[in-house]
């Protein structure tokens, strides 16, 4: 049906209503020097754009980042009085809520709850077609094992697998059953491909790497979303093994559409195909247009490049006119599954009213991402959570009061005044509870000047505990956020150090975009939570844990270095030649703990690993088991094989208190024909827990969870011995094994 409709319309278009569905503007027209955004504009193509002029002519598809009632309404007016009336689609980055925000994305991964992430997702798509936005630039599965990335907060963090369920989360929710329903959006998973490896962390720079690392690690969260049903795809900005991604036809053509199936569209990043003379790949715009439709990017965002280069191109034969069909065939049948004809306009008004009644769901999404990632210990008793009855409790640091600062990296339509800050949350309780609170700021997020200090320690002086909240700035993070430090900010070690000698004891919780670098404080400071960026009910989420009605329950999903110079860093390493077994790093080499794979001054593994939180009580393993010793490799080279093995293991709330763990699998192939990391996750679940409860865990293992690509790039299972580990976090040392005969 929508087959027959795209071809009905196509074959009334002209050129230039055809080129006009392949190009994306914002309201201002495309990219100039004065964008920040646009590096250098090519000269050939600076005559600048008016976007209003081309909707008119039904000649603009879509428009980046104009949301709202207000705005969209005159843009879309002026397509559907355009010749053939075709409805412009709008896009817009919504990462993590539209007006009610929720925990930036590596936070929402750390609940490791797929269905919290597809509910909160659908939220999002709720309030935004309210506002007329019917596509997000969303998810980013970039997979990132480099803290240094500042988009590493965009993601699900360092592991392949956690990727993917999240991005079938993210698909779930943004697109619905049927994108035809009004309060649906079609999803753009970003970047393709294999952005979050870019070199040295720095954003925008290359990736290089082999087909077996491609496709083990970086392929499969893209892949699982276009299985789930991804509508549209965006390429990447980093050139991938020599060529860049948005000119990658092995990338959009032979992996995306040939082996994966992909019917939607792909957009290209901002500039990005422009940016392919930058790469030197394009001595001209209309190689770069050329190079980038044929590889397989369908639509042109900002660069102004599609609309100039097709028409010479196509007189000059250079380009066909089937492939220009083809790109245009593909955006149609995006707007015709959107349900965009019958429905061009902002779905009712705008989205206030909603806020108030999304409140408890990101509240949750809040609680459950933060991780606890230490709690007394070395023989100090746990601090949190805190005593009800505490009398004075100091509440200190630059994130404390800041609601312009609770909501991260792209803020969607965010309204600061909706935010409930760590202050207004802990005034609240503490007056509740019949206690006071003592708020100073100390400190900006990034100064060197001290003048703070002073009233922050005559706080602590006063107060039963202090609750320090420490951080990064959401600039810090998100795009054009690479840094090569990743300690606190500005003076805030300072100030945590003052503070901390005071001797009272001392809750930090941290804001951040990705892991920092937290050696001092963990040697230091009693208590220490990772908060992320945790959106508008970021208050209230920390008095509910802080206090203990709620438990926290998240998980790392990317390790937290002991120093920068680990980075990258990731739990799934390959074991090397020379692993460092039993070897205690924490000391200098000596005698048979030289020449191992190592640095001579700081231990390999992360300070906080991957997989890593705890809660309020403890959880305990044992009893691993596997249903089989042995599996004949005729049936598990199979690619349906879905059951080979189960796997279970008793998990028991040890503690005093109830919670919730989440329990993971971890698998090793000792003997494959390529190295295979030391561990990888293949399983998790969320497990709530009475104390004294216990209860057997279940996970199966098939092909996708025993696979690998071998030097063929073929996905293959072999015969060999596995290992498997079930337990709380990467460093589970519970364990059974089988094997696969041949
Ligand atoms: O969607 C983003 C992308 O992730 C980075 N560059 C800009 C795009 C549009 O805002």
């Amino acid at each position: 049906e929508i087959e027959r409709k795209v071809d009905a319309l196509l074959a009334r278009m002209t050129l230039a209503e055809k080129i006009g569905q392949l190009v994306q503007y914002g309201a201002g027209g495309a990219a100039t020097p004065a964008d920040g955004n646009a590096v250098a504009v090519n000269p050939e193509t600076l005559t600048q754009v008016d976007a209003m002029a081309l909707a008119r002519k039904g000649e603009l598809g879509s428009m980046l980042n104009v949301v709202g009632v207000a705005k969209t309404r005159p843009f879309q007016e002026a397509a559907l009085g355009s010749r053939l009336g075709i409805p412009l689609l709008f896009g817009a980055d919504i990462i993590h809520g539209y007006r009610t925000i929720y925990p930036v994305p590596l936070g929402l991964s750390a609940t490791w709850d797929p269905a919290l992430v597809q509910e909160v997702s659908h939220m999002a798509a709720v309030e935004a077609t309210t506002g007329g936005v019917k596509w997000f630039y969303s998810p980013m599965v970039d997979i990132s094992r480099d803290a240094r990335w500042g988009r590493s907060t965009e993601g699900a963090g360092e592991d392949a697998y956690l990727g993917a369920a999240m991005a079938r989360a993210y698909i779930r929710g943004y697109q619905g059953t049927n994108l035809t329903d009004p309060e649906s959006v079609a999803a753009s998973v970003k970047h393709f491909a294999a952005y979050g490896a870019a070199e040295a962390g720095r954003e925008y720079n290359t990736t290089d790497m082999s087909d077996i690392r491609l496709r083990q690690v970086y392929l499969p969260p893209y892949r699982a979303a276009v299985e789930a049903g991804a509508a549209t795809m965006m390429s990447a900005f980093n050139a991938l093994n020599g060529v860049p991604a948005t000119a990658s036809s092995y990338l959009m053509t032979d992996i995306l559409r040939k082996e994966w199936g992909f019917d939607g569209f792909v957009v290209s990043d901002f500039t990005a195909v422009m940016e392919l003379t930058h790469h030197g790949i394009a001595l001209d715009a209309a190689t770069a247009t050329r190079k980038a439709l044929q590889a397989g990017v369908e639509v042109d965002m900002m660069s102004h490049f599609y609309d100039t280069q097709i028409p010479k191109l196509l007189e000059e034969g250079k380009l066909s006119m089937a492939t220009v069909d083809e790109a245009v065939r593909r955006v149609l049948r995006v707007k015709f599954a959107l349900g965009l004809f019958e429905h061009p306009y902002a779905r009712g008004t705008e989205v206030v009213q909603t806020v108030d009644a999304h409140r408890p769901l990101v509240r949750r999404a809040a609680e459950e991402s933060f991780v606890l990632l230490k709690n007394g210990g070395q023989g100090s008793a746990p601090v949190l959570p805190l005593d009800r009855r505490v009398k004075t409790l100091a509440l200190i640091g630059p994130l404390a009061d800041a609601a312009s600062e609770m909501q991260g990296a792209w803020g969607g339509a965010q309204h600061f005044p909706d935010v409930v800050t760590l202050r207004g949350g802990l005034a609240a309780r503490m007056k509740k509870q019949g206690g006071e609170l003592l708020y100073v700021k100390g400190t900006d997020i990034e100064t060197d000047s001290e003048a703070g200090f002073a009233e922050a320690m005559n706080a602590a002086a006063k107060a039963d505990v202090v609750v320090m909240a420490l951080g990064e700035s959401s600039r810090m993070s998100g795009e054009a956020g690479s840094r090569a430090h990743l300690d606190l900010p500005g003076n805030q070690q300072a100030l945590l150090q003052r503070i901390v000698a005071t001797g009272k004891p001392v809750v930090l919780l941290v804001f951040s975009g990705r892991p920092l670098v937290l050696d001092w404080a963990d040697r230091n400071v009693p208590a220490i939570m990772a908060m992320w960026f945790p959106g508008t009910e970021a208050g209230n989420a920390v008095a509910d844990v802080l206090f203990g009605d709620v438990a926290p329950s998240g998980k790392l999903t990317m390790s937290f270095p002991r120093a920068v110079g680990q980075e990258p860093l990731y739990y799934n390493q390959f074991p090397t030649g020379r692993p460092p077994g039993d070897a205690d790093l924490s000391k200098p080499p000596s005698r048979g703990t030289a020449f191992i794979s190592r640095y001579i001054d700081v231990p390999n593994d992360a300070l906080y690993a991957f997989g890593h939180g705890l809660s309020y009580t403890t959880f305990g393993y044992s009893d691993v088991q596997v249903s089989r010793a042995r599996v004949p490799l005729v049936e598990a080279n199979n690619k349906s094989a879905k059951n080979l093995i189960t796997v279970t293991a008793m998990v028991k709330n040890t503690g005093q208190r109830a919670g919730t763990e989440v329990v993971q699998l971890y698998v090793r192939n000792l003997g494959a024909s390529v190295e295979q990391p030391v561990r990888s996750l293949q399983g998790f679940q969320r497990v709530a827990l009475q104390p004294g409860e216990s209860r057997r865990v279940t996970f199966q293992l098939g092909f996708p969870e025993l696979s690998f690509w071998n030097a063929k790039s073929e996905e293959v299972v072999e015969p060999t011995r596995y290992t498997v580990w079930v337990g709380g976090s990467s460093r589970a040392d519970q364990q059974a094994t089988f094997e696969i005969a041949p």
